[in-house]
C-alpha cells in the first residue's frame, strides 16, 4: 500500500515479488559457486592434458550468425533484440557459431589442427524444465582443420575424460553414436526428398519422446510412403549397426560411412573407451550444421536429459565466411552433469577456510591486528580479523565460522613482552611466535 505522509507520496516498498530471478536463471552463492567452480576446474584440468586453449567471445552477437547456421529449433529459442544502434542482436545460444567467427578472420595464420576449448555462459528461451533452463554454462572442445576420424575419437574421449575427472564412471553414463550420413542414406532410400531431409531429422531426433503413431504421423508429412514410414520406424526401434550393414551396407552412400564408423569405434577401443560407447542411428543432433560422426552422452539409468552433444561439422566454417575447414567437437552443460553428480553424491563438501584469524585483547591492540593482517597478506596468506570491537568469546566463534586454521591472539601482557599465541584450531596447540617474525624486512612468517 502507498503511504502518504503531509503532502509527500512514499512510494510502496518492492515486495520479493517484484524483484523475483527471472524464470530459467540461476543465482550462485557462494557454495553454488564453488560447485560450478568444481565443475569448470575439472573441464580445464582434462582441456589441457589433451593439449587444448582456452578462448573466448562475446555473450551478444550478430542475429544472423545463428538464423542461417544453426537451425530452426534454436532460431526460434534465441534471446535477440534490437540494439540501440538498430543492429539485430542475441544472446549467444552456443559457442560453435561465435567459434566459427572467430576462425574465419584467424584460422590460415594457426598452425593446424586447431584445439580450442571455452566455457562460456549461454542463454537459450527455452520452455523451463528439469535439466532445461535459460541460462546454461557449456564446455565447448573443438578441433578444427582435421578430417580423420582419429579427431571424432580424440573429442569423444576428452568429454568422457571430463566426466570421469568428476568423479564418475562406466557405470554412471554411456555414449551413444553414429552418423547423420547413415541416417540420411536410409532417409533418402525411404522416399524423404532431399529438401525435407532436416526435418526428418528433426522427427528422428524426437523419436525417443513420441509415440510411434505420432512418428509415422511426422514421417507421412514428409512424403513417405506408410510401408516406407513403419521400415524406417522399424530401424529406428533395433537402432545398432547390424540393421543397417545387413539392410543399407551394399548401398554406395553406406559402404564408406560403414568403414569410418567402425574405424572411429576402433580408435575408441585402442583409447579404452570401447565400454562406454553404442552405436545407435536415433543419434542425429537437434543443430543443423553437423555432417558426420555425431554423439550424445547419457546418464545410464536413462533419467536425465543429454549430459552433453556434439559431432563433426565440417562447413560450418566456410559458411560464416572463413576457410573451408573440417571440424568436430562438443558441448557439455552444467546443469545435467550438476544434477547427475549431486544424484550420486559426487559435489564437493563445501567447507570456508581462511589461513588466519587474529583475535585483538582490548581495543589497543586492534591496529596492531592490522598491521600483522597487512604483513600477512603480502605474503600471499588469507586473514580475518573482527571489523568491529568484540569479547574474544565472540572473536573465537567467529574465527571459527569463517574456518580459520590458525588464530593469532594479541593479548596486552604477550605483547609488552613481544609475542604473540599462535593458536592451531584444529588440535588446540598454542605456541608463543615473536611479533617481529610478521613484519616484511624479516623473511620468515608464522
Ligand atoms: P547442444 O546439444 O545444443 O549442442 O548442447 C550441448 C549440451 O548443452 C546439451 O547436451 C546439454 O547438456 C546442454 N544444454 C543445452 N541447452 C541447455 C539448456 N537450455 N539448459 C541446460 N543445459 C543445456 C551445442 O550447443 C553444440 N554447439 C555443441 C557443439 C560444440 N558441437 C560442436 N561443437
Amino acid at each position: 500500500m502507498p503511504l502518504f505522509s503531509g503532502f509527500l507520496y512514499i512510494p510502496p516498498m518492492p515486495n520479493e515479488e517484484s524483484f523475483a530471478r527471472l524464470p530459467g536463471f540461476r543465482d550462485f552463492p557462494p557454495q553454488e559457486l564453488a560447485f560450478r567452480q568444481h565443475i569448470f576446474d575439472a573441464w580445464r584440468r582434462v582441456s589441457r592434458r589433451y593439449g587444448f586453449l582456452e578462448y573466448d567471445g562475446p555473450p551478444l552477437e550478430g542475429l544472423e550468425l545463428y538464423t542461417a547456421k544453426s537451425g530452426d529449433e534454436i532460431v526460434g529459442q534465441l534471446y535477440n533484440f534490437q540494439d540501440k544502434g538498430d543492429r539485430e542482436v542475441a544472446l549467444r545460444p552456443e559457442m560453435t557459431p561465435s567459434l566459427a567467427r572467430i576462425l574465419a578472420d584467424r584460422s590460415r595464420s594457426l598452425p593446424k589442427p586447431i584445439r580450442w576449448f571455452s566455457v562460456p555462459q549461454l542463454f537459450r528461451y527455452e520452455r523451463q524444465q528439469r535439466g532445461r533452463l535459460r541460462e546454461h554454462f557449456q564446455w565447448n572442445v573443438d578441433v578444427v582443420g582435421e578430417a580423420d576420424v582419429s579427431a571424432d575419437a580424440e573429442v569423444l574421449a576428452v568429454a568422457l575424460d571430463g566426466l570421469r575427472e568428476l568423479g564418475l564412471d562406466e557405470m554412471d553414463f554411456r555414449a551413444r553414436v553414429s552418423d547423420r550420413r547413415l541416417l540420411r542414406a536410409v532417409l533418402e532410400e525411404a522416399g524423404v526428398p532431399s529438401g525435407e531431409m532436416e526435418s526428418a531429422f528433426q522427427v528422428v531426433d524426437k523419436v525417443e519422446r513420441e509415440s510411434d503413431e505420432r512418428t509415422l504421423e511426422r514421417l507421412g508429412e514428409l512424403g513417405l510412403k506408410p510401408t516406407a514410414a513403419r521400415k524406417v520406424l522399424e530401424l529406428l526401434q533395433a537402432p545398432g549397426l547390424e540393421r543397417v550393414q545387413e539392410h543399407y551396407g551394399d548401398r554406395d552412400a553406406v559402404g564408406p560411412v560403414l568403414e569410418d564408423l567402425h574405424r572411429y569405434l576402433e580408435d575408441l577401443a585402442a583409447l579404452g573407451l570401447e565400454e562406454n560407447v553404442e552405436v545407435d542411428i536415433r543419434i542425429v543432433r537437434g543443430l543443423a550444421y553437423y555432417t558426420g560422426i555425431v554423439f550424445e552422452l547419457f546418464d545410464r539409468k536413462g533419467e536425465l536429459r543429454a549430459i552433453c552433444g556434439g559431432g563433426r561439422y565440417d562447413r560450418l566454417l566456410e559458411l560464416v565466411g572463413g576457410e573451408s575447414l573440417p571440424a568436430v567437437g562438443f558441448g557439455m552443460g552444467d546443469v545435467v552433469l550438476g544434477e547427475l553428480l549431486r544424484d550420486r553424491g559426487l559435489s564437493p563438501h563445501f567447507r570456508r577456510e581462511v589461513d588466519l584469524f587474529i583475535v585483538a585483547i582490548g581495543d589497543d591492540l586492534r591496529p596492531l591486528a592490522r598491521r600483522v593482517a597487512a604483513a600477512e597478506r603480502a605474503r600471499g596468506r588469507s586473514v580475518v580479523y573482527g571489523l568491529r570491537s568484540q569479547s574474544v568469546r565472540k572473536q573465537f566463534s567467529q574465527a571459527g565460522a569463517e574456518g580459520a586454521r590458525r588464530t593469532l591472539v594479541l593479548g596486552p601482557e604477550e605483547v609488552s613482552r613481544g609475542v604473540a599465541v599462535l593458536r592451531d584450531m584444529q588440535d588446540g596447540e598454542e605456541r608463543e611466535v615473536a611479533l617481529e617474525s610478521f613484519f616484511p624486512d624479516r623473511r620468515e612468517g608464522l
